[in-house]
């Protein structure tokens, strides 16, 4: 394997607590994980990503870290994590781990000590002149970004309050990261997923994309760069693609996931542009593009694609707007082949590959994410898109555990099994099978060279002679000439692909 894998990879994503449950205890762990794995290889994956497996609250979904080096019981242990690490490999796949250093947890012994007022410099600890907060920033799961201690000073965390922000202009913090990083590369882990990148860095009066951060993550390379093959992939959710390019300067992060594709419109302009926009922004740094449909904070594309506004956006998550989920599937199937045929790397979250619609009716006591909470329950937030996998059987849990599964899942994923797809050659599963099994030859890192079309169809040419076309119109298009039909993601009419229909051609 090339030490730059990461270049073109397929990388899936694994939300631990809802892929495959080992104990019966209703959430997913590296058992039942290590028992899935001849699944990921046959889907044809070359690495996964791991959500946080650190001991935690659970506070949010792990996001709040009490330990960075060792794992949650509920997942299993740090042996187990090891054994792991050592089967994907002799399956071929690699490992990312999500490395959270924004914010720690309250559990920390760090955040322990820093209670009982020793090392407060490490995390962001203020006075307040007024007795209120000492600034007016809003926490992004809602409500104020400070919370007050037992003697009166006041803590920053953009996110829970459960997770207090840590203070990256003390020495001490940037040791501390740097060490963990070598901690699970010493382990074999094959890549970092760093979460909420640009946030990192502070002043007092601003904290997204300071200029200090950039240093941080040239510190990171050169300890990434002291191993043979591994990578960095940014969490860095920027509207500014220059800004974001930022962080791919060659002696910092190896790639970013790609939010601005995630949160594109359904629609052919805009998808142009945004994969226009993003070679243009890349290519100058040598740095591969990815593309990512979905992950665990935002709607599930079925149905994100079967709304009449199909663009995502964070402050305004459409919980429950109407969706044609009819319309969103087909238009899931056309997008995940206009994904995989792009130059890059590409990500798949867990359920993406069954065409899981999000859960839009969990009871509100059963909820278990922050923003809910913090909410006062007027924004569901994210669970919809974290409820467990369907493995097999008629009714839940669907082979997800023998207990009862952590979030309830709808009767009707009963046609969305695994099982049920696996035999069945038109279903969600057969497509991504087939796709990656071509990705892995004929496409991934590289460029493309886009070929003449009607404004609302787009179509390329990758240099391995694949042509890709997708049409976004509403009328049927003939095919560009070709040999043959690799792959389409529904059927043709003829030599015309229809209305969200994708085809791949040689
Ligand atoms: C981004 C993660 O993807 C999300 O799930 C989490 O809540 C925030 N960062 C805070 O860690
Ligand atoms: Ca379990």
């Amino acid at each position: 394997m090339p030490e730059t894998w990461w270049r073109g990879a397929a990388i899936y994503q694994v939300y631990l607590r809802s892929f495959a449950d080992g104990n019966g205890d209703g959430i997913g762990d590296l058992a039942g994980l290590r028992s899935r794995l001849p699944y990921l290889r046959d889907l044809g994956v070359d690495a996964v990503w791991l959500n946080p497996w650190y001991p935690s609250p659970m506070a949010d979904g792990g996001y709040d870290v009490a330990d960075y080096r060792d794992i949650h019981p509920d997942f299993g242990t740090l042996a187990e994590a090891e054994q792991f690490i050592r089967e994907a490999h002799e399956a071929g796949i690699r490992v990312i781990v999500d490395v959270v250093p924004n914010h720690s947890s309250v559990a920390s012994a760090w955040f322990q000590e820093a209670l009982r007022g020793i090392g407060r410099d490490r995390f962001w600890f203020r006075d307040s002149a007024d007795g209120g907060p000492p600034n007016d920033w809003q926490s992004i799961f809602g409500g104020p970004a400070w919370t007050q201690v037992e003697d009166g000073q006041w803590y920053l965390h953009l996110f829970d309050p459960a997770q207090p922000d840590f203070n990256w202009d003390n020495p001490e913090v940037r040791a501390e990261f740097e060490d963990v990083l070598r901690f699970w590369f010493d382990r074999g882990v094959d890549g970092v997923r760093v979460d909420s990148a640009a946030l990192l860095v502070k002043s007092e009066s601003a904290f997204e994309d300071l200029d200090g951060v950039h240093d941080i993550y040239r510190g990171w390379r050169r300890v990434a760069d002291s191993y043979p093959g591994r990578m960095l992939v940014g969490e860095v959710w920027l509207p500014d693609q220059e800004r974001l390019a930022r962080y791919l300067r060659p002696d910092e992060l190896h790639t970013a996931f790609n939010f601005d594709f995630l949160a594109c419109p359904w629609e052919p302009a805009a998808l142009r542009a945004c994969i226009r926009r993003t070679i243009a922004t890349h290519a100058p740094l040598g740095a591969p593009p990815t593309w990512v449909l979905s992950n665990h904070d935002v709607a599930r594309v079925v149905t994100r694609y079967g709304r009449a506004d199909t663009s995502w956006d964070h402050a305004d998550r459409r919980d429950g707007v109407h969706s044609d989920l009819e319309l969103g599937y087909r238009r899931a199937r056309a997008a995940a082949l206009l994904a995989m045929a792009l130059p890059g790397g590409v990500y798949v979250y867990q359920g993406e590959e069954l065409g899981l619609p999000e859960v839009e009716d969990i009871p509100g006591e059963l909820r278990q994410d922050p923003m809910w909470r913090r909410s006062g329950h007027t924004v569901p937030g994210r669970d919809g898109c974290r409820v467990p996998i369907p493995w097999s059987g008629e009714e839940p849990p669907f082979g997800f555990s023998t207990g009862t599964p952590w979030l309830p899942q709808p009767e009707e994923w009963r046609k969305l099994t695994v099982e049920a797809q696996r035999e069945d050659l038109g279903s969600m599963l057969t497509l991504y099978r087939k796709a990656l099994r071509l990705r892995r030859d004929l496409l991934g890192d590289g460029t493309l060279t886009w070929l003449d079309s009607p404004a609302e169809v787009l179509a390329f040419a990758r240099e391995s002679g694949l042509t890709c076309v997708v049409n976004l119109g509403s009328d049927p298009v003939r095919l560009p000439p070709h040999e043959r039909v690799l792959l389409a993601s529904g059927p043709l009419d003829g030599e015309r692909l229809p209305p969200d229909t994708a085809v791949w051609l040689v």
